[in-house]
């Protein structure tokens, strides 16, 4: 879809809501302090919540509980860090660039019982630090997406990313998220699997040379030993996991399962008829 139409996708969702929310949305959001407007401006972007519906499916889909710290961009009134520690148990914290709006939402998360467990920063988006979440959430606009996909790619291995209706162009999403009303996207953040390898390869190959390089979550490559080389297929990384596969000297299938952790690369080699074999890899030269 091209900007033009996703910021469309925004404006009705706007209208929407505008048109059949706003009576409800003025008790559900605001409270005697501060009554929000649907579509009023921010910093970046407008406010429109995202629908109840979504909010859930977003927080399911990125298998958000108890053990999770998510992170809102751009909370509004907070109902996303709300349902997270309200529905799922997490601990949650909103970013929130107006005032008066992230004051609402940490007084909306009071009422709902979860003050303790939810934290509403006023703050810039672009200038706070959330590398600590496990979770990301986000309803902005696709360019805002752009903007944060380098800083979400430089998140800790198996980072959620979850966005309601924008994607992020190239890195293409590993789930897409349907409601009746509404789309929403999934990212996992991947494990940076590029560069030189030295494996120690089981069924007594001997070491060999893995060389990788990496776009987002696809692999592709060669792996080296024997005095051959062959090349890899179906290369792919969820989180910390790569999964990738090769066929042999002897033209037998191997499918290699593993987990990268920094430098350190450990898993398993399963050959022809399932037997499955332990190996370990050593980042060599890394390329970035
Ligand atoms: C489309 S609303 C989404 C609200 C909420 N996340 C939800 O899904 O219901 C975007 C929110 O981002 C806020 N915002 C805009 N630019 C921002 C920035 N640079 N930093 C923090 N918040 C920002 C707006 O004030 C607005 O409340």
């Amino acid at each position: 879809m091209r900007p033009s139409r996703r910021r469309l996708g925004l404006l009705l969702g706007c209208c929407a809501a505008l048109l059949f929310c706003l009576p409800v949305a003025a008790q559900e959001h605001g409270d005697k302090l501060y009554q929000p407007s649907v579509g009023q401006r921010g910093k970046d972007v407008i406010w429109v919540p995202t629908p109840n519906e979504m909010v859930t499916a977003m927080l399911a889909t990125a298998g958000v509980g108890p053990n999770d710290l998510v992170y809102d961009l751009g909370a509004g009134d907070g109902k996303i860090a709300i349902a997270a520690a309200r529905e799922f148990g997490a601990r949650a914290v909103g970013i929130e660039f107006d005032g008066q709006m992230a004051a609402l939402a940490q007084r909306n998360a009071e009422r709902a019982g979860v003050g303790s467990r939810v934290k509403v920063i006023q703050g810039d988006i672009f200038k706070e630090d959330f590398s600590s979440a496990t979770v990301v959430t986000m309803y902005l606009l696709p360019e805002l997406n752009l903007r944060l996909e380098p800083i979400l790619k430089k998140m800790r291995p198996g980072t959620r990313v979850v966005s309601h209706s924008f994607d992020m162009e190239t890195w293409e999403p590993d789930e897409r998220i349907e409601t009746s009303s509404a789309l929403g996207y999934l990212w996992i953040v991947p494990a940076q699997a590029a560069g030189v390898w030295t494996v120690d390869l089981p069924f007594g190959q001997g070491p060999a040379e893995l060389t990788l390089t990496q776009i987002h979550q696809r692999v592709q490559g060669n792996i080296r030993f024997g005095g051959r080389t062959m090349p890899i297929s179906t290369g792919r990384i969820r989180g910390s996991e790569i999964h990738f596969a090769y066929v042999q000297p002897n033209g037998q299938p191997a499918l290699v399962t593993a987990k990268i952790e920094d430098d350190r690369m450990s898993g398993e080699v399963a050959g022809v008829g399932g037997e499955l074999r332990r190996f370990d890899a050593r980042l060599r030269a890394a390329k970035r």
